[in-house]
């Protein structure tokens, strides 16, 4: 970046008279080669008082659920890591996010190191996007890639993937931890120097040969990672780091021809109000970041066909966990199911790792086993314990005012506070035991 200014730092290709940044006037000095340090936050020391306060001024990505996720819009010159595996719809959703920022007056630059423009511009055109203000390169070296934003300018840059940057020729293997590091660090340095947003992407990998995203993730302000199954249609978008808001929210979207489709309303999305009601179902509000999420957990408890040991299949919940859950069951409620299969499922292919789900899996496979419906009005959440406990968990009283507001009637919890104000009937329970007969699973 051949100007900077003296005052605070601020990088331009150009000279400029004025600093857009803290508006020192003629405060550019060229910059030579290897006087380049990190310090994008200033020249020289600053005391405290003297240092200005980055623009917190919020744009809108034109998606609201990324809005929201990010805290409130993106941050000029903010760095964002965009993991997921390969295949589930990063490059979807940053073109969708480029044209929806391009769209809005902003001069976009989406650099493709996989893909050439041609095949870009095909999904684009899947995906409707027409807009003039957003650039395609293809291109793989860093030092080409600069040259460009240099030439263009642009407000947001987005690089897909990280992983194909060539840093440095003598750098190492394209992909490989050297390579991506030293790529996301100078384009990092680059977005705060010339106030330009800045998308990165990283395939998560399974294997060792790559440099997966956590590997930069100390290098951004923002990370996210776009979660979901490559069978299901479903897509969670997860923030885990987050310099400017708060971490572990989430938004869901569904993958359909026209690309992703936000889900405004995910706590009811899973579970329609209309469903039938019918044994072996049993609605549990979980936590998705601080977002309560409603799922159905479905059970089918049958007997077992073949020889050898009996079926356990399980979408979307932890094996182990419901293997515990399985014997909790058989042992303190008599419940005979060692030689029967058990199947259950998350419905909607969502994943549920917390342990408020417990009494819900418990409830579904006594359901599906006595052939008893539970009420489809009713939710369940708690921890059970090895002794057959039933253990409060995190946010339950966050988790009874959402079920209330979405018209549910009873619901079967731990032992614990309840929030004031609700019309729904909460019975607290103290065991696996108590929650059946409660159910009417018993
Ligand atoms: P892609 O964004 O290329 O994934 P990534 O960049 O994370 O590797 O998307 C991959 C899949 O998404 C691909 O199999 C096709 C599917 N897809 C849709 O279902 N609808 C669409 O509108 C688009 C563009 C892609
Ligand atoms: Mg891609």
């Amino acid at each position: 970046m051949p100007y900077r200014c003296r005052e605070c730092g601020y990088r331009s290709p150009k000279w400029l008279g004025r600093c857009p940044r803290c508006g020192g006037w003629d405060s550019f000095e060229e910059v030579r080669e290897g006087e380049e340090g990190g310090g994008w936050i200033g020249a020289r020391p600053q005391a405290l008082p003297q240092v200005k306060k980055p623009p917190l001024e919020r744009v809108s990505t034109g998606i609201r659920e990324v809005d929201r996720l990010l805290g409130g819009g993106l941050i000029p010159g903010s760095v964002i890591l965009f993991g997921g595996e390969p295949g589930i719809g990063k490059s979807t959703l940053l073109l969708q996010l480029a044209a929806a920022l391009a769209g809005s007056g902003r001069k976009v630059l989406y650099v493709s190191g996989e893909e050439a423009p041609a095949q870009v511009k095909l999904r684009a055109e899947r995906l409707g996007i027409q807009t003039p203000e957003l650039y395609l390169l293809s291109e793989q070296h860093l030092l080409r890639i600069v040259k460009a934003i240099e030439e263009l300018s642009p407000q947001v840059l987005v690089v897909d993937s990280l992983q194909t940057v060539v840093a440095r020729p003598e750098g190492g293997d394209i992909g490989g931890v050297a390579q991506v590091r030293e790529a996301a660090a100078q384009l990092a340095r680059l977005a705060k120097g010339l106030e330009m947003t800045c998308f990165l992407v990283s395939h998560i990998t399974k294997g060792g040969e790559f440099a997966g995203p956590k590997t930069v993730e100390h290098l951004v302000d923002v990370a996210v990672y776009l979660e979901g199954t490559r069978e299901g249609d479903l897509r969670i978008l997860r923030s885990v780091k987050n310099r400017f808001g708060s971490t572990n929210e989430v938004a869901v979207f569904q993958m359909g021809e026209e690309g992703l489709i936000e889900v405004p309303d995910p706590a009811t999305f899973f579970v329609p109000r209309d469903r039938p009601a019918r044994p072996g179902a049993a609605v549990v509000p979980v936590l998705e970041g601080t977002r309560p999420l409603l799922v159905e957990i479905q059970a089918l408890v049958a007997p077992s066909m073949g020889y050898g040991p009996p079926q356990r299949r399980m979408a979307g919940l932890d094996f182990n966990r419901v293997s515990v859950l399985l014997a909790v069951i058989e042992k303190r409620l008599g419940a005979h199911i060692g030689a029967t299969d058990v199947y259950l499922a998350v419905a909607g292919g969502l994943e549920v790792r917390e342990p408020a789900v417990d009494l819900g899996v418990c409830a579904a496979v006594l359901s599906s086993l006595r052939d008893r419906v539970i009420p489809p009005d009713t939710v369940v959440f708690g921890e059970v314990g090895l002794a057959g406990d039933v253990r409060p968990v995190r946010k339950g009283p966050e988790r009874l005012r959402e079920v209330d507001k979405l018209g549910f009637r009873r619901a079967i919890v731990p032992p614990g506070p309840l929030p004031k104000g609700l019309s729904l009937e909460v019975e607290r329970v103290a065991s696996v035991v108590e929650a059946a007969e409660a159910l009417g699973v018993g």
